[in-house]
């Protein structure tokens, strides 16, 4: 097929990034913001062996599930990819994504639950991080386009909390008023890179992070203080330096210029607090449901032994906690290890270690020390698991595993592997945590075949 050839298609299905899917004699396009059920006129812009790509030119009949997106920025901002699907739909086709994903990868035929939506899915998201960079001589911060690394200038956003974009205007007004130089990726110079920003939903406490390619902020007493006026929960301005050409925001080194290093947030009854380089779930409202399912799998007792791998800053093991007898979480970033030991001492659990290494070193070694906890409950990266994680799990043989995972791909792939070793997937259930993007979460409970 031609590069720039125009044709007319009916939008069959959503990809696992978002796009629609629609085929010309058997040859699937992939055209973002098109919508399930839309017959479009199509720009097609670019053809690879067994796919393309293309670009909706005129909608001729729209899907009868299409609603207004509220973002003017929808199809050009990378950052929602479903925000014109009504959010019914966006939750059908989450469930049948995770149902696809474990049928077709993992072999496996367990009914999958109805998905966990929200009632209300604006304003979820408790963090941001903006890429900033120049546009002629315009200061832009927002998000990528998709797939690309040009920066969508953003003014307002309906999925993160509106706090946010206040800081981003205080931002974009101090690098005006200063002068400051933004990052050019191409040329690796240019001083400021990256804006990260997060918010504690019950406390209101805000940390501020600047990622700069340098070793000093001008005038960071400036913007603290027009900071401060604008946001009363500022509890805490870093600095973070980055000066690697790289896609990673945030560099190892951070330096505190106004506050703490950490803000506080509480999810249920539970007080944590986080730290610029810790991990915590973006949506805190669906965080909630997402973990009491985690722990109804679970089904803890006092007499439990609980592992919990990729325990960030302890969250899940501090609840586990509550009801089990004794909790030990594995994480690979130390600060978060020193906020979940800390978060436990706040809280006032003792029966919670935390030890801080890679799953694949530390699960093995603890899995040939003969360690054997009665259930793992495990929250990997969009990666999944390593074999050797599964491999230690599967040796230290728990009566249950409960694995959470942002990623039905992998989590099929790792379910797949935990069947054919002794495990049976029994419960699936979806959480919607990021509406109007394509992303979703599911928690499974396997348990231990009888030999
Ligand atoms: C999806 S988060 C889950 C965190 C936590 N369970 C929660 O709900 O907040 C995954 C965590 O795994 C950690 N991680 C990534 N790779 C790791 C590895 N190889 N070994 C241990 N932890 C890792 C990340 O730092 C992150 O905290």
């Amino acid at each position: 097929m031609r590069n720039d050839k125009l044709v007319k298609v009916i939008v069959e299905d959503l990809s696992h990034l978002g796009e629609g899917v629609a085929k010309v004699d058997g040859f699937p396009i992939f055209i973002p913001a098109a919508m399930p059920g839309d017959e479009l006129e199509v720009e097609i812009v670019k053809t690879k062996k067994n796919f393309g790509f293309g670009r909706i030119k005129n909608i001729i009949n729209p899907s009868s599930t299409r609603v207004h997106p509220r973002c003017d920025k929808f199809g050009i901002c990378g950052g929602c990819q479903t925000m014109s699907l009504a959010y019914e739909t966006q939750l059908e086709f989450k469930e049948k994504r995770v149902k696809d994903s474990i049928q077709r990868i993992g072999k496996i035929n367990t009914p999958v639950s109805t998905i966990i939506g929200m009632e209300d899915p604006w304003n979820y998201r408790n963090k941001a991080q903006f890429p900033i960079g120049i546009n002629g001589n315009r200061v832009v911060m927002g998000f990528y386009r998709q797939g690309t690394h040009d920066i969508v200038n953003s003014t307002k956003c309906y999925i993160q909390h509106p706090t946010i974009d206040k800081v981003r205007e205080v931002m974009r007004a101090f690098i005006v008023e200063h002068n400051i130089s933004l990052y050019d990726e191409d040329t690796g110079k240019g001083l400021i890179r990256h804006l990260v920003v997060k918010v504690g939903f019950t406390t209101e406490e805000v940390m501020v992070i600047l990622v700069i390619n340098g070793e000093k902020l001008p005038h960071e007493g400036h913007l603290v203080e027009n900071l401060k006026q604008v946001i009363p929960g500022l509890v805490s301005v870093c600095v973070n330096y980055n000066k690697k050409k790289t896609n990673v925001v945030m560099g190892s080194r951070v330096d505190v210029v106004y506050g703490s290093n950490y803000l506080t947030d509480r999810l249920d009854q539970l007080t944590f607090r986080i730290s610029p380089h810790a991990f915590f779930q973006v949506n805190p409202e669906q965080t909630i449901k997402l973990y009491d399912k985690a722990l109804e799998f679970a089904c803890l007792s006092k007499k439990d032994n609980v592992m919990d791998i990729y325990c960030g800053i302890g969250t899940i093991s501090l609840f586990a906690a509550q009801k089990a007898g004794k909790v030990l979480g594995i994480e690979s970033v130390e600060a978060a290890v020193k906020d979940a030991k800390i978060n436990a001492e706040i809280n006032n659990i003792k029966n919670v270690e935390y030890v801080a290494g890679k799953a694949e070193v530390v699960m093995s070694k603890y899995a040939s020390a003969g360690y054997a906890p009665d259930v793992i409950i495990v929250d990997p990266p969009r990666k999944g698991c390593d074999e050797t994680v599964l491999e230690a799990m599967v040796r230290m043989n728990p009566s249950r595993i409960v694995y959470v995972s942002c990623n039905p791909a992998t989590l099929a792939r790792d379910l797949k592997i935990l069947e054919e070793q002794g495990y049976k997937t029994v419960k699936i259930q979806p959480i919607d945590m990021f509406p109007h993007s394509a992303h979703v979460e599911t928690v499974v409970l396997m348990s231990r075949k009888a030999k």
